[in-house]
């Protein structure tokens, strides 16, 4: 039997709440024979930051890179606003992404037929929705230098963000994206913004050559940013595969998002290589956007439990479990069971621990 170690990172706010629901997956899984998955938790975000002074301790980081994958709940709260900026709850995150080399971030919005009309689009154009947003996350604007406020001493301050790309980050982060696109709809939109930025100048060249060099059989459209933005909420069946920067990424991901109903649908996987996956919900804006709900039981797991079904797809290689667990997600749905966020007239609202029920007892009936 295959045995894997997973860390457990569930985080502030709704986090914990959603990861509780995780956990007794992870038993579901492992009751079924096919995995052994060992656990540990530890903290990341702002409850880090009040036992050690820092987003992520420095034990957390040896245990991330000892382990075989890591789910991340959600960071942040209103408790950590005024911390310092290097020690906020996100700076946990993006150290994750950076010290593990999660360069490539996995967001499928995936339109269950159920949550049809949750969506704020039309039901005719996100019926049937499969997208896979492929966002480059271990480089650009979040980790470019300089990145400063300095005071001009007249009473003007200036900010720099440094927006940076070199070959190799958009040749491999292409290359996931082409090699995903083979086992969907083959079609893949690279979206930068060459007409003003020199990195995607590069980018465009790169994602072509990449593409000539290895993947011609793919079909490849260049699309501005901008207008890919406009795309999502036009058209937005017309993509399959969207690969694009950081910044973009994080934007157009919460947009492609929302097209599902809620971004509390969306799971979200980030790996290096195939070597080693982290898998979480789009954790902050999520836990921002529900800093409303946290503590009382109200948040959707629903995005954490299927980043759970691609950690066992992408991580441990088990994407039968990871199929049962999508087909449960879809008929708890189907029986009319939501959550707040995607409540609908005609079904009954539950609660953060009666989804997980659900979503079990779907999958012990079905086995
Ligand atoms: C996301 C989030 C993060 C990001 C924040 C919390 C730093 O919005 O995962 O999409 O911007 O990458
Ligand atoms: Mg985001």
């Amino acid at each position: 039997m295959a045995s894997f170690k997973l860390l457990l990172l569930p985080g502030d706010g709704i986090g914990t709440e959603v990861m509780d629901e995780v956990t007794r997956l992870v038993d579901w899984a492992n009751g079924t024979g096919a995995v052994s998955i060992e656990t540990e938790t530890d903290l990341v975000g702002g409850c880090a930051y009040d036992e050690h002074g820092e987003a992520i301790s420095e034990a957390a980081m040896q245990t991330a890179h000892a382990a075989d994958a890591v789910m991340l709940g959600a960071v942040g709260g209103p408790k950590w606003d005024g911390v310092p900026y290097d020690k906020r709850p996100e700076a946990g995150l993006l150290r994750l992404r950076k010290d593990l080399e999660l360069f490539a971030n996995l967001r499928p919005a995936i339109c269950y037929p159920a949550l049809a009309d949750a969506s704020s689009l039309k039901r005719e154009l996100v019926e049937g929705l499969d997208i896979m947003i492929v966002r480059e996350l271990t480089g650009g604007v979040y980790f470019g230098e300089p990145k400063e406020i300095t005071d001009l001493g007249n009473g003007q301050k200036r900010a720099v963000d440094t927006q940076v790309y070199e070959t190799y980050e958009i040749e491999r982060i292409a290359a996931v994206a082409f090699d995903l696109a083979r086992k969907r709809g083959n079609l893949v939109h690279s979206a930068e913004k060459r007409n003003v930025m020199k990195t995607g100048v590069l980018w465009n060249e790169v994602v072509t050559r990449v593409h000539k060099d290895g993947y011609s059989d793919v079909k490849l459209e260049h699309i501005l940013a901008d207008n890919c933005a406009m795309q999502l909420v036009r058209a937005p069946k017309q993509f399959d595969v969207i690969v694009t920067d950081n910044l973009f990424g994080d934007v157009l991901s919460d947009e492609a998002a929302m097209a599902t109903g809620s971004l509390g649908m969306l799971p979200s996987a980030r790996s290096a290589r195939r070597t080693r996956t982290a898998c979480g919900p789009p954790c902050t804006s999520r836990c921002m956007a529900r800093r409303d709900i946290a503590g009382q039981g109200k948040a959707n797991p629903i995005a954490t439990i299927a980043s759970f079904a691609m950690c066992l797809r992408y991580s441990f290689d088990q994407g039968e479990l990871a199929d049962k667990i999508e087909t449960a997600i879809a008929a708890v749905l189907d029986q009319g069971l939501r959550t707040g966020d995607i409540a609908q007239e005609g079904c009954k609202t539950v609660g953060t621990r009666e989804m997980g029920d659900a979503i079990i007892a779907s999958l012990n009936s079905a086995s």
